[in-house]
């Protein structure tokens, strides 16, 4: 009894931080994926191999799951076991393995991947069959109990995959129909912790009520324009509503010299637009550019100290491996 299931990563295109705070956001699944096999054994033991992150032979009796010291690159995996578990008792054991295409430095969104991808693997083993909208409930539930805060944007994009046009705590999840999005990925080389960049955007908040409200109906506004612009394939006024939303998020406090010089890196190649993704400050940046500026617009990136990740958007939802 072992099945082995995968999920994309993501990447956010606009409206990060307002987000959190109910406006819309858009939000696209990347080809690398996160891949976990789950095995029924016969010893109530739960062990969890995911090298990615460190986790080595970690093991706990399951009548422990979710007590005790739980590593950080365990805690996803574990909660979201005790979560799918909670009212059933189970005499059997599971041994986990994750494995990942991508660096969980990248941003991608490696916790919410592996969250869903053990819940539906427990779904599937079980013969439990989630809706895709249950599935999201129940792995947005686990990565709230575990950081207390988020939108629930990764969750959904790496469970529905494609492009979405997202509202928490998953009020709307719009499949946007896009075949193409000529999308450049920098990677800043620095991490920073995203529930401290929401807690900072949220003491701001709280000093200027008027200014951060209003700056957030801003953005608000660009992400409704970027949604037509996305699916009309308009990229000019895709790449100037990235850099008003770039703008917005300059005030908001995250931008962060690095991924600024790696933007004006971009804009200066040539990119209609560029903005960080995500919470800022470190993670990746992204520009949007024709074929004839592809390449002076990754040179610019790189010259500011980026790392360029070859990055298939639009990606495939989680799906059981055959
Ligand atoms: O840092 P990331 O890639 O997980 O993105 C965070 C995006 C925020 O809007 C700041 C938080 C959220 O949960 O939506």
């Amino acid at each position: 009894m072992k099945i082995t299931v995968s999920a994309p990563g993501k990447l956010m295109l606009f409206g990060e931080h307002a987000v959190v705070y109910g406006r819309p956001c858009i939000v696209t699944a990347v080809g690398q994926r996160m891949k976990i096999t789950v095995e029924l054994t016969d010893d109530s033991m739960f062990q969890l191999n995911a090298p990615d992150v460190s986790v080595i032979n970690y093991q706990k009796p399951m009548s422990q799951l979710g007590q005790g010291n739980i590593p950080k690159g365990a805690k996803f995996v574990e909660i979201a076991v005790l979560n799918f578990l909670k009212k059933q008792r189970i005499k059997k054991g599971l041994k986990i393995t994750t494995k990942s295409e991508f660096n969980s430095q990248f941003g991608f969104g490696s916790s919410s991947a592996s969250t869903v991808c053990v819940i539906k693997a427990l779904s599937e083993l079980f013969g439990k069959k989630l809706s895709n909208k249950q599935l999201f409930d129940l792995a947005y539930k686990t990565v709230l109990d575990i950081q207390g805060k988020g939108s629930g944007f990764d969750v959904a994009a790496t469970v529905f995959g494609g492009t979405l046009y997202y509202i928490t705590p998953g009020k709307v999840i719009e499949s946007l129909n896009i075949d193409s999005l000529p999308l450049i990925v920098g990677y800043s080389g620095l991490k920073f912790d995203t529930v401290t960049l929401v807690n900072q955007v949220s003491k701001l908040a709280e000093k200027y009520p008027q200014v951060i409200e209003n700056v957030y109906s801003q953005i608000e506004k660009l992400v409704e324009q970027a949604k037509i612009a996305l699916v009309s394939k308009d990229w000019v006024t895709l790449g100037e509503l990235m850099n008003f939303n770039e703008g917005l998020l300059s005030i908001l406090g995250v931008e962060g010299k690095k991924l600024a010089d790696m933007i004006y890196g971009a804009r200066e190649a040539g990119a209609y637009g560029a903005k960080l993704s995500g919470a800022g400050i470190g993670d990746c940046m992204i520009a949007i550019a024709t074929d004839d500026t592809t390449q002076a617009v990754k040179a610019g990136i790189t010259k500011a100290g980026g790392q360029i990740i070859d990055v298939e958007t639009n990606a495939e939802g989680v799906k059981v491996e055959r």
